[in-house]
């Protein structure tokens, strides 16, 4: 039997297909974020886990030297600036192995000055070495089209030592102390996905809403046009069907595709069953 390679909802479409195929099918402007999150450079391969175990590979992140990483991602960051509206934008999602080179990359097809962020997401995840500093973060480089780029400030409370020595300054209380209601800082403390989350579909490299929809909430209105070409167990497709984006997503590997439909599958009956 031919397996589909679409999932469609009124508001959006998933593709099985490469991300270079979906990029070129698509206008200039039509898009007005894109969050990106591509293979890292890490040289693994990346594999499910199954009951405790390494399972068959899901996808592989092995490249023979950093030129062919970036001249590979080079590609779909070229595509990805064509496609995005002048008041879009762009977050990809790396870590320490190629941030600092897709950097140079991006600054030279989307602009120095277009760089808004590097958005540090901090957690707090099992492992660490002896030989140097727990690496305990991803960045997540967050440039624009133009700078009449959308963009919504959010708050986040600031928790307080002491309560007095404030003036002007509405202090609130929750049950881990007394807090202020800040601006969002570009360092995100968000928790690192739990095995047991309702949200955890076992993709391996899955990212945590609270992430995504941190950065689609920032940078998109309802009814506006969200993209993950590489969308992986689905994320931002997820985040977008419940806040009103319309989204276009797409992975070449099935085992993404599959995933990512049963999810969204779950999100729009709403029966808050992910797989
Ligand atoms: C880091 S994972 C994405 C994880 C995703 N953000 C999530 O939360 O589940 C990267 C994905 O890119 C996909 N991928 C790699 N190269 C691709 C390409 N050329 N076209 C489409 N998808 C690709 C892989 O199959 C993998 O699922």
């Amino acid at each position: 039997m031919k397996r589909s390679s679409r999932y469609s909802e009124p508001d959006g479409i998933l593709y099985l297909s490469d991300a270079d195929t979906i990029l070129r099918q698509l206008g200039p402007g039509s898009v007005d974020m894109i969050y990106m999150d591509p293979p890292f450079f890490s040289n693994r391969i990346l594999r499910r886990p199954v009951h405790g175990h390494q399972g068959a590979a899901s996808f592989n992140d092995q490249w023979s030297s950093m030129a062919t990483y970036i001249s590979w991602l080079g590609r779909f960051l070229r595509l990805s600036h064509r496609v995005l509206s002048d008041t879009g934008s762009i977050f990809v999602h790396l870590d320490w192995h190629a941030c600092h080179y897709v950097k140079v990359e991006m600054d030279a097809i989307f602009g120095y000055e277009n760089l808004v962020n590097e958005i540090i997401w901090s957690y707090k995840t099992g492992g660490a070495s002896r030989r140097h500093f727990s690496r305990k973060h991803d960045n997540i480089l967050f440039y624009s089209k133009s700078r009449r780029y959308r963009f919504r400030m959010g708050t986040e409370k600031s928790y307080l030592k002491y309560k007095y020595g404030f003036s002007n300054t509405d202090i609130k209380q929750d049950g881990n102390g007394f807090y202020t209601e800040v601006s969002q800082r570009d360092v995100w403390d968000i928790p690192a996905l739990r095995g047991n989350q309702p949200e955890n579909t076992h993709y391996p490299t899955q990212k945590p809403e609270s992430v995504v929809e941190r950065i689609v909430m920032a940078s998109t209105d309802k009814g506006c046009t969200v993209a993950d070409f590489f969308c992986g167990s689905g994320t931002l497709p997820a985040v977008a069907a419940r806040t009103g984006r319309r989204w276009i997503a797409c992975d070449f590997s099935p085992e993404a595709f599959d995933t990512t439909a049963r999810r969204l599958d779950a999100v729009y009956r709403k029966d808050g069953i992910v797989l």
